[in-house]
């Protein structure tokens, strides 16, 4: 069960990885572009945060995509996942890097259809959206619960990394349908360790231990 944050900000990876329980970080166009920063200054801050997984998202054309991903894998190492996009290319890419023992991140799942072949080109994530999917009244959830029961069920090794998560009970139930790993922004994570009763709790056994040091 392994949590990735999904941000290219250094300054939110800090902050969530104080608690310790940060898997790996996945980034993507827009959200490096949100930065400010260069792609190669954003994986080296985060490499450096010590994150042992970083999906470092490539484009173009088949070309474009593979020479990129070999000078990513060959700068940064095992921390490089490479993601792909879900097309013919990004497949064909996929199967060269997987022959190489370079991590893929095969990204835009939106059906089972596309989950089986990215499995056979030896994918070692496949990234079903499920907040997109929502959004188009599809039920995300339900696609991550097929893609993760089709892989177990013929004994495939890549992992479901459920990503477009916008809220903890999106994160929560991604897990109970079978993801392997949830991408989640900054602002879900924050959220999973809050709830109205742990304060409350707090806030009485705070009242109690006040007291009990005035009576004795
Ligand atoms: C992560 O790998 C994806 O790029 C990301 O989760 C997409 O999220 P969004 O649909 O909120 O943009």
């Amino acid at each position: 069960m392994k949590i990735f944050l999904d941000t290219a900000d250094t300054q939110e990876i800090i902050r969530a990885q104080i608690l310790g329980l940060i898997d790996g970080v996945t980034t993507n166009p827009t959200l490096i572009r949100k930065s400010g920063n260069d792609p190669i200054d954003v994986y080296s801050a985060i490499a450096d945060l010590g994150i042992p997984d970083i999906s470092m998202e490539v484009y173009g054309g088949l070309d474009e995509m593979h020479t990129e991903a070999l000078k990513l894998s060959e700068r940064f190492g095992d921390v490089a996942t490479i993601k792909l996009p879900m097309t013919k290319e990004g497949l064909i890419v996929c199967q060269d890097l997987s022959k190489r023992k370079i991590r893929t991140n095969v990204t835009l799942i939106f059906s089972i259809p596309q989950a089986i072949l990215a499995a056979k080109s030896g994918a070692t994530y496949v990234s079903p959206f499920v907040g997109r999917l929502d959004d188009q009244q599809v039920a995300g959830l339900e696609v991550v619960r097929g893609i993760s029961g089709l892989y177990q069920m013929k004994g495939v090794n890549t992992q479901v990394l459920a990503a477009s998560i916008r809220s903890v009970q999106r994160a929560v139930r991604s897990f109970y349908n079978g993801a392997d790993i949830v991408t989640m922004p900054f602002s879900v994570f924050s959220q999973m360790y809050d709830h109205i009763l742990t304060d409350k709790g707090l806030d009485i056994f705070d009242k109690d231990i006040a007291a009990l040091n005035k009576e004795n």
